[in-house]
């Protein structure tokens, strides 16, 4: 199958902007939905990528704008919720994870049935599952596991469509699921976040210090859904990616004070403790650092099975040759970014 045409959902973010200016330049044409154009200003400017302005909740709106495309990749996702819920109550009662997770993927599965897309690149995270106590990594793992039925059912019956109504549901679809550990690079939220707190506290007192993590490179990440698109052996798989190596999150906070020349005492917290400061987190203005809901989903590791896809034609970066560059900088963009989290906003 011939990709030419993609529609990218997520594409204005962190992993989208990466993965869409890879496609570009790979003479791609792309067309990005977002909810407010103005966000995904950066990638207006590339020769082969379209921006529209589009809810992707509505399903109507999915349908008209996946047609003639040859592929979908959906990279939507949120860590917190602005309208709390459980994934497991009936709909009136679910929250932001529900619609974005769950209900978001069965749309794209949807559309893509209606419109004849036959490829479909899924974005999870390591960690989904729908037993997790973690309503994010539930619901995350809810939504995987919708779109992996969608993906299966094609491999069972190849030729469902000769026999069958037309693409129903997902059928017909080569499917590729991502499971990244967290992700950093220029403009990640995570380490850099640290690199604020460590510049504003001289102590941190650090919930979760011993959850592990195999911090991943953005660029590898979007290379490796890039690769995957005309891939056959990817279809039906799911990827687990990692960085080259493991690191506890005390040792990650810790390498950020060395990188940025802000040694500070890391104080961990033991598991009451923890959860008290994810829950006194909560109440903080502007934008969230921690939720309960993240420290149950740090109580499990973020780290791979095994090694990096023997399908992905490259190594995976570390964390050791990237972050400085990016952590170090002194540009208008980080101090922006500095002076908007001490404005809690
Ligand atoms: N970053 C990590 O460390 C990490 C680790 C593991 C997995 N992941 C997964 O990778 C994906 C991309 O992550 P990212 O770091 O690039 O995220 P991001 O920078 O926050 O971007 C997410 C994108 O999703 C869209 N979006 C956000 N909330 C939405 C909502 N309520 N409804 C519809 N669209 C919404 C936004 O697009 P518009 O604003 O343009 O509409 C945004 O561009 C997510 O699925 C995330 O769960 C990330």
């Amino acid at each position: 199958m011939k990709i030419q045409r993609i529609c990218i959902l997520g594409g204005s973010g962190f992993v989208g902007t990466q993965l869409v200016s890879q496609l570009a330049a790979r003479g791609l044409q792309v067309r990005v939905l977002s909810r407010r154009r103005e966000t995904a200003k950066e990638l207006i400017l590339l020769p082969t990528v379209e921006v529209i302005e589009a809810d992707v909740h509505d399903q109507q709106a999915l349908i008209q704008h996946f047609r003639g495309m040859d592929a979908v990749i959906n990279l939507v996702g949120i860590l917190h919720e602005d309208k709390v819920g459980r994934v497991d109550l009936p709909s009136a009662r679910r929250g932001d994870f529900q619609k974005v997770h769950v209900e978001l993927p069965r749309k794209v599965l949807h559309a893509c049935g209606e419109t004849g897309v036959r490829r479909l690149l899924h974005m999870s995270a390591l960690g989904a599952n729908p037993n997790s106590r973690s309503a994010y990594q539930r619901s995350k793992g809810i939504g995987e596991a919708l779109v992996r039925e969608a993906g299966r059912r094609h491999r069972e019956d190849e030729n469902w469509y000769l026999n069958g109504p037309k693409f129903i549901h997902g059928y017909g679809l080569y499917v590729t699921i991502f499971r990244p550990s967290v992700i950093f690079g220029r403009g990640d939220s995570f380490l850099s976040m640290f690199a604020r707190l460590l510049k504003a506290f001289p102590v941190l007192p650090l919930a979760a210090a011993n959850s592990r993590f195999a911090p991943v490179y953005v660029e590898d990440v979007a290379r490796a859904f890039a690769d995957s698109l005309d891939n056959t052996d990817t279809y039906g798989q799911t990827y687990e990616l990692c960085g080259p190596r493991t690191y506890s999150l005390g040792e990650l906070v810790a390498y950020v004070g060395e990188v940025i020349g802000k040694k500070r005492s890391i104080i961990p917290l033991g598991e009451w403790m923890s959860y008290f400061q994810a829950w006194a987190l909560e109440f903080k203005p502007g934008k969230k650092l921690m939720t309960r809901d993240n420290f149950y989903a740090m109580s499990t590791d973020n780290v791979c099975q095994g090694g990096w896809p023997s399908e992905f034609d490259f190594a995976p970066a570390s964390l050791e040759a990237i972050a400085p560059e990016y952590l170090r900088a002194d540009t208008p963009r980080a101090r922006y970014e500095d002076y908007r989290e001490s404005a809690h906003r």
